[in-house]
């Protein structure tokens, strides 16, 4: 029987590779211009670094994570996420030190057991920042320009709204907690399997599960529980969210299924599917929980491979196509071809050449069916006369220049 890709997973290649290194490329471009650096941690870490940070009672924790024995008896786990690798770095590798605020950013495979749908993955990736150091709403405004900025780039800013909660602080939200418990007492008996284990071991989680609606139209929701700081702090954010003419909506509802975060929580979701493309939010208290000095810290992460399931559903033409397809006739017109080839390579074509010793009438159909716009042809004619034959594919025009890449250059931008 033949071995098949894993549940979850995918093979990414011909047009939908071109969606990501567009996306790889914009994501470089815009980190790099709000200067942060990039930063790359390993793939798998000790599994207390997300039982602690994530959280014990959170979904990923107890039914996602791909988390194994190695040969040394050790329990490792591949990241679920990024975040609490990256604070374990930070503290790890003393990157106090350096002047703060530390702005970072990173991309890379991420992986969770879950139910296949569409968008969701058990290898999917992610791209976020990550910013330490600064308690200041401004910061969440930072990670929030960033992310517009990518979606702005890849003209998807406008199918996208961004949902804007605070959860408050640990003071305001063990308040809310004892609150939101009293209510759900004599109710909970009634609610889902899920809310059931939430209700002991996560319970904000129940505000976005959406089973047993009618119960919670009632609840009491965390924003009418803030102290006066956390008030502030999201009154500041979303004055400056409007003031750099930022739309945003509050959704009560977002809660976020990592228990790390404090204070204000965002989320994209797509305006036509129903799915969260990227979150992020404030986690005040995760670099001290690790081991390092007490340091606000604040990011966001994208789900990729939701953001390119966008760009082709609004079918983006980024299609890329070879400029030129050599024709050779035998050996000698290869090699003469070949030094023309990368020549033009140099000057920023792409081109491609017959690597199968195939004959005149195969190459002319594999040049049209990888849809090459021109086919430069070199027979014995044409070595004897030291010209090329030229045709443009699309239109079918052809004609002879010099043997010459520059002279080549100069035809076939006028044709
Ligand atoms: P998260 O909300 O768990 O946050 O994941 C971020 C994004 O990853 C989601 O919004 C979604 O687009 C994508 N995602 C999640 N699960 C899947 C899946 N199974 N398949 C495909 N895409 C998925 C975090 O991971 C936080 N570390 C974000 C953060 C960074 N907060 C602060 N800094």
């Amino acid at each position: 029987m033949n071995i098949t890709k894993q549940k979850g997973t995918k093979d990414i290649m011909f047009k939908e590779v071109n969606y990501w290194q567009k996306f790889e490329s914009v994501i470089k471009e815009v980190c790099d211009s709000h200067n942060f650096s990039e930063i790359r941690v390993p793939t798998f870490e000790a599994t207390e670094l997300f039982s602690r940070s994530v959280g014990d009672g959170t979904d990923i924790v107890t039914k996602e994570m791909y988390t194994f024995k190695d040969r040394g008896d050790r329990s490792i786990t591949l990241r679920p996420e990024f975040t609490a690798g990256v604070v374990r770095a930070y503290v790890e590798n003393g990157l106090s030190s350096r002047p703060s605020p530390v702005k970072l950013w990173y991309a890379g495979p991420v992986f969770r057991y879950e139910k296949m749908q569409k968008g969701r993955y058990r290898e999917f990736r992610q791209f976020g920042v990550e910013i330490f150091g600064s308690s200041s709403y401004l910061a969440d405004i930072e990670s929030i320009t960033v992310a517009k900025e990518i979606l702005e780039k890849l003209g998807i800013y406008d199918d996208l709204k961004l949902k804007i909660n605070s959860i408050g602080c640990k003071e305001c939200r063990a308040k809310y907690i004892e609150t939101l418990r009293e209510y759900l007492k004599d109710k909970i008996d009634n609610m889902c399997d899920d809310c059931k284990v939430r209700y002991e071991k996560n319970i904000m989680r129940i505000i976005d599960c959406k089973e047993d609606l009618e119960v919670k139209k009632e609840m009491p929701m965390i924003t009418d529980y803030l102290c006066e700081d956390c008030k502030k702090d999201f009154e500041n954010l979303q004055n400056g969210l409007k003031n750099l003419g930022i739309e945003y909506e509050i959704d009560k509802k977002i809660v976020r299924g990592l228990d790390y975060y404090n204070k204000a929580v965002f989320e994209f979701a797509s305006k036509d599917l129903d799915l969260s493309v990227g979150g992020g939010g404030r986690y005040d208290l995760l670099v001290d929980m690790l081991g390092g000095a007490k340091t606000p810290a604040t990011g966001f992460a994208f789900g990729m491979d939701r953001i390119v399931l966008l760009l082709e559903e609004k079918g983006m033409s980024i299609d890329k196509r070879p400029d030129i397809f050599f024709i050779a006739s035998n050996g000698d017109a290869y090699f003469k071809a070949s030094i023309l080839q990368n020549k033009l390579r140099k000057m920023g074509l792409i081109t491609d050449i017959d690597i199968c010793e195939r004959s005149f009438s195969s190459q002319m159909k594999y040049a049209s069916k990888i849809n090459a716009r021109f086919v430069i042809i070199i027979g014995e004619d044409e070595i004897k006369n030291n010209i090329v034959t030229i045709k443009n594919l699309d239109t079918g025009n052809q004609f002879t220049a010099d043997f010459d890449a520059s002279v080549i250059m100069k035809s076939i931008e006028i044709m």
